[in-house]
């Protein structure tokens, strides 16, 4: 008794300095970190509040706020009034309102806002959809992560602290990439990917639609791209290249279900770039058209990973009218003014001893300058050729930075993924640039170098710090900094074979990332970042299903 008697006093002692301070909190738990941040004392209560919405805002901005309106009403059980948009808030009355309070400010930037909120009032300015989208994330974060949840609790207050926010972001492309052709994903799946991205204020997928593995999207025009192109037969089994399941393997969306998706990224303020890699990684292609390669084939949809010999034949006319007929059809599925037409990883040596090819450069008068091979030369062809006919029909090519191996015409952006040096060099020759440096920025390497505790990647190590460490102004002048549109990862999914996989590399990482696209550096914080994740994002992955690394 007396040795228990001696614990209890012990711990009452102690117990001051075993609970957390209690202390104004002056930072919030948003990710990306918002540029301005003022914190005060008490709350905002959510659950039962008003929402008072100015008739000046759009259907898309009104759509988004029902919707946000909707899930506090959904989990507390209760009826927030929502102010029909007709009619009811002017601007002016703004400072007698109480409860949620949505403006129109025109005098804000597309993807600005700020959020003021007192005890009485949560009030929302921005000038456009993608505004009060990114101030609708900011309010999810910023309350009870049971607001993503099914679960109905009455219970539930829904506190938002009281502060004001002014945010916008560093870049205006904020990317991330899915590589459908190596793993196939469902629609489903595809949309949980965009509904995770829009909620970190992402805004560009970078569709990897096709590769030596598989052809995944129908073009009515070339049936079998779909009928053959996008199955093979097996896969290899872990890292044994000479290794096949013997499964059959693939799939395909429909039209309508690209349609589908590209809505839905819509809704979301995401664009989608579709990838259609070329000349080289055509398996997919050739399997169905064989006649489009050097060779004639026999040719097959890879069973393996890797970079293939077999690519598509410039030196054959009928590959361009192929490229043409299939982009026509591509183009009226994905509005995006960006098209990734690919680039990397084509070699040479088919075109070598392609008599077609060698004819091609002959007739052009191609010739190598000892830094690049003329093969190398006609890769740019293939590349300014595929530009010109994307330019005539209003769009704009990104290529991988190989495409800058021989000569680049002028309006292309390159994508550096080979390192920073890519970007680099293509900014100084005044193109612009994404940023999606391997070394900061490749989703399918380890996120740990204790490798036998993860689930097999590629290769490489990239921790979370890595990626929430990278800079992507580092080594270049002002000049090359304006041609930087922004930063995207990329998630390759050779190794990656369930949705489950898929977003365990991909969580938490693309939380990291969305703050190298979104804060200015000197607003960047790997404490707060990481405290912001366990104590907000952890549990909003859980409660919407999401798997994720933890740490
Ligand atoms: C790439 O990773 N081959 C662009
Ligand atoms: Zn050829």
């Amino acid at each position: 008794m007396r040795q228990y008697l001696r614990l209890l006093i012990l711990g009452l002692i102690f117990l001051p300095a075993a609970l957390p301070a209690k202390k104004a909190s002056t930072s919030i738990n948003v990710i990306p970190y918002p540029q301005s941040v003022v914190t005060g004392k008490g709350y905002f209560k959510g659950a039962g509040a008003n929402f008072n919405c100015d008739p000046e805002i759009d259907n898309e901005s009104v759509r988004l706020i029902r919707e946000f309106a909707e899930r506090i009403k959904f989990v507390t059980g209760r009826t927030n009034s929502f102010a029909s948009p007709v009619g009811l808030v002017k601007v002016a009355e703004e400072g007698a309102m109480k409860g949620f309070v949505f403006i129109k400010d025109s005098s804000k930037g597309p993807e600005e806002y700020s959020i003021d909120i007192t005890k009485k009032t949560c009030t929302v300015k921005a000038s456009s959809k993608n505004g009060f989208l990114y101030a609708l994330q900011t309010l999810r974060q910023l309350t009870d992560p049971a607001i993503f949840s099914d679960k109905i609790d009455p219970s539930q207050k829904f506190l938002f602290p009281v502060v004001s926010i002014k945010d916008k972001p560093r870049f205006a492309y904020r990317g991330m990439h899915l590589d459908c052709s190596r793993h196939f994903f469902p629609v489903e799946e595809v949309k949980k990917y965009l509904d995770i991205m829009a909620l970190y204020k992402l805004n560009r997928l970078h569709w990897h639609l096709t590769d030596d593995q598989g052809w995944r999207v129908e073009i009515k025009a070339y049936p079998k791209l779909t009928q053959i192109g996008a199955f093979r037969n097996g896969t290899m089994i872990g890292k044994d290249f000479s290794s096949n399941d013997g499964k059959r393997y693939g799939g395909y969306y429909t039209q309508d279900q690209i349609r589908e998706v590209v809505a839905y990224a819509e809704s979301l303020g995401i664009t989608i770039i579709p990838e259609i890699d070329l000349p080289g990684h055509m398996l997919g292609v050739l399997s169905a058209y064989p006649e489009l390669g050097c060779t004639g084939g026999p040719y097959e949809v890879w069973t393996k990973w890797g970079v293939s010999e077999e690519v598509l034949c410039p030196g054959k006319e009928d590959m361009f009218i192929f490229l043409e007929n299939m982009f026509n059809e591509l183009l009226e599925l994905f509005p995006s003014e960006y098209i990734h037409i690919g680039g990397d990883e084509c070699p040479k040596t088919e075109w070598e001893k392609c008599p077609a090819c060698q004819a091609r450069i002959k007739a052009l008068g191609i010739k190598g300058d000892g830094k690049h091979s003329a093969e190398q030369f006609l890769q740019s062809y293939v590349t300014a050729r595929v530009q010109k006919f994307l330019n005539s029909k209003g769009r704009k090519i990104i290529g991988w930075d190989e495409v800058l191996e021989g000569e680049l015409a002028p309006g292309a952006t390159v994508m550096s993924w080979r390192g920073v040096d890519g970007g680099i060099k293509a900014s100084a020759m005044g193109f612009d640039v994404i940023m999606t440096p391997n070394t900061y920025c490749y989703f399918d390497y380890y996120q740990s170098d204790k490798t036998e505790q993860e689930p097999l990647a590629i290769g490489g190590h990239l921790p979370i710090e890595q990626v929430y460490g990278y800079e992507p102004f580092d080594g270049l002048d002002a000049s090359q900094q304006k041609h930087i549109l922004g930063v995207q990862a990329n998630l390759w999914t050779e190794y990656i074979t369930t949705n489950e996989y898929l977003e365990y590399m991909l969580l938490p990482r693309m939380c990291a990332l969305s703050e190298v696209q979104w804060c200015k550096s000197e607003d960047k914080n790997f404490d707060r970042f990481t405290s912001s994740m366990r104590n907000e994002s952890f549990k909003i992955f859980d409660a919407l299903g999401y798997n994720y690394r933890k740490y």
